[in-house]
């Protein structure tokens, strides 16, 4: 049992580290004010003279007093289209309306209109089949203008495009899952579709609008000039149409509709937290920093990282003397069972074989699976190739994938290689996968992919300039790799649910888990455990 620390804080590294990491949380958090501020601050002036309410408010008056909300991919687009589209113009997460845990998916209509860029339908997808495999109803809060029309290729006809969030739709509430609309402005073309598409809609009388093709449109196709209320006001919608069920005087009293419903869903409550007595870790998880700072090439152990996220500091660790590089661990977070997976070194054949004993354990005893990514890949070699490193690898990979219990995934550092596919990465469906500022996701760091490229090529080229080309695609080659391999990058175009802070993701976690147990039945039939 690990409850004992060795850090030193008073070392002149921890104070580096923490000092490097300070500058990455002001980073991050210059970061998620551009995600707050939405269209700005004209835009905002607009929206609030029509008498709307910024996003983030109706969110907050929609969920109880007190609810957490845990916002997915604030920072969707970040970087992209000149950062004009502040969090993909959508905001999407987890919050408590009347006790009840909801998916909450709201459109920011002072960023384009609300409409639909790439990542936009990412994030709406990405939410809802978060609320699909949580077993969570639907509440849109809508102001939306349909597909933005310059990026219609990269929006409209693939899957996983915006029809696939109508299908989405129709496929949760058959199953169940309620999907419920609140509509705010012009909802036009696909924007239309979702409340039309949802079990019960509430309109704002004045502002709601919903058409499937607004006035120009209306007038282009049929030389019909007709304005937008008269085509698709909340009153005609309510009283004429049937297309909306509910008519609020604004949007204080849609949103109270919106919770009465919910009131009356017959959907189990959330399960308190915490289950049981819980103890906080014994250690300060703001100490991480100080830990882990900001190089790739500096060691640590990660069990230091442990004692701090888990209850009471309390690590009972499996085969602690074997496969040393890889750290495998029962805990508990806020009162919750979990398996741990954490890197500590490249991955060998002995620490594949363990992980992937350890993951079929929790396969048995019903335990969700826990991986912490700080992972450079698997070992390479004569000497690993020959002890079978490509086999012992795929075992932990078939484990992982197959396992029956629910996975987390934190990129807590290095994601390189097919350690990410091992360490359970985006590709393979983890049920939440978050990031820290610290972290970096790429097939090779840029030093490695910089020697590649340059050896392949090496072999090609002759003559004068052949010194200078190398130079330059060794330039060229760093760069992209660093570019690439930037958090920020990943998290803009949704391939983790959101970058979180270190001092955040206990709690996190704890919500991820509570969401899961509620979600997850135990899993019945046998459940082989071979030795490795
Ligand atoms: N595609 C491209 N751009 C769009 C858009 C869309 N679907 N919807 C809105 N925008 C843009 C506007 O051009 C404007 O851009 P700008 O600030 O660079 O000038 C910005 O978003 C805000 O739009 P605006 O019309 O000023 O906002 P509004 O609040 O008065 O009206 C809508 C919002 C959504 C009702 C209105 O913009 C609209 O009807 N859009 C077109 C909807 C449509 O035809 N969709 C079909 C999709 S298949």
């Amino acid at each position: 049992m690990t409850t004992v620390s060795n850090v030193d804080r008073s070392s002149a590294e921890f104070a580096r580290n923490a000092q490097h990491y300070a500058t990455l949380l002001a980073t991050l958090h210059e970061r998620m004010a551009w995600a707050v501020r939405g269209g700005g601050e004209r835009l905002m002036q607009r929206h609030m003279e029509r008498g709307k309410l910024p996003v983030r408010e109706r969110i907050d008056l929609l969920l109880d007093v007190g609810s957490p909300f845990l916002e997915i991919a604030p920072l969707a687009a970040w970087g992209m289209y000149n950062n004009e589209v502040p969090a993909a113009g959508v905001v999407a997460g987890i919050g408590l309306v009347e006790g009840v845990h909801c998916m909450i998916i709201a459109n920011d209509a002072t960023v384009k209109g609300g409409s639909f860029f790439r990542e936009t339908v990412r994030k709406h997808v990405r939410a809802q089949e978060i609320a699909a495999q949580n077993r969570l109803p639907c509440l849109y809060l809508v102001d939306c203008g349909g597909a933005y029309l310059p990026e219609q290729d990269q929006v409209f006809p693939d899957w996983g495009h915006f029809g696939t969030t109508f299908y989405n739709q129709c496929r949760m509430s058959a199953e169940g899952l309620p999907q419920l609309s609140a509509v705010f402005g012009g909802c036009t073309a696909g924007g239309a579709y979702i409340p039309a598409l949802s079990d019960e809609a509430v309109i704002v009388q004045g502002t709601g609008r919903i058409h499937l093709g607004g006035p120009p449109i209306v007038k282009a196709a049929i030389n019909e000039i007709v304005d937008g209320e008269t085509l698709g006001g909340a009153a005609m919608h309510t009283r004429v149409s049937g297309v909306t069920d509910y008519l609020a005087a604004d949007e204080r009293q849609a949103l109270a509709k919106l919770r009465q419903i919910v009131r009356h869903l017959n959907m189990p409550p959330a399960l308190p937290l915490p289950v049981g007595i819980t103890l906080p870790p014994r250690f300060d998880a703001s100490e991480i920093a100080g830990i882990v700072g900001g190089d790739m090439k500096q060691p640590y152990d990660v069990r230091e990282v442990l004692l701090r996220l888990i209850d009471d500091s309390e690590l009972q660790e499996f085969k602690p003397e074997y496969g040393s590089t890889l750290v495998c661990a029962s805990a508990h977070i806020h009162g919750l069972p979990v398996g741990i997976l954490a890197n500590n070194g490249v991955l060998f054949s002995e620490s594949s074989m363990k992980g992937a004993h350890f993951i079929e354990l929790c396969n048995q005893r019903n335990i969700p699976l826990l991986f912490l990514q700080n992972i450079t890949g698997f070992m390479v070699g004569t000497q690993a190739e020959r002890g079978g490193i490509a086999k012992h690898s795929a075992k932990l990979v078939y484990a992982m994938s197959t396992a029956r219990v629910p996975r987390l995934t934190v990129l807590i550092g290095g994601s390189y290689g097919a350690g990410n596919y091992g360490m359970c990465g985006r590709g393979f469906a983890p049920h939440f996968l978050f990031s820290w500022p610290n972290s970096r996701i790429a097939t090779m760091s840029p030093e490695v992919a910089t020697t590649v490229l340059t050896e392949l090529r090496k072999s090609s080229l002759k003559g004068d300039s052949a010194d200078e080309e190398l130079a330059s695609l060794a330039r060229e080659t760093t760069e992209q790799f660093t570019r690439q391999s930037d958090p920020y990058y990943a998290t803009a175009r949704l391939w983790d649910d959101g970058i979180i802070e270190p001092t955040q993701t206990r709690d996190v976690l704890g919500l991820c888990l509570q969401l899961l147990a509620q979600s997850s039945p135990r899993a019945t039939g046998p459940s082989p455990v071979f030795r490795m």
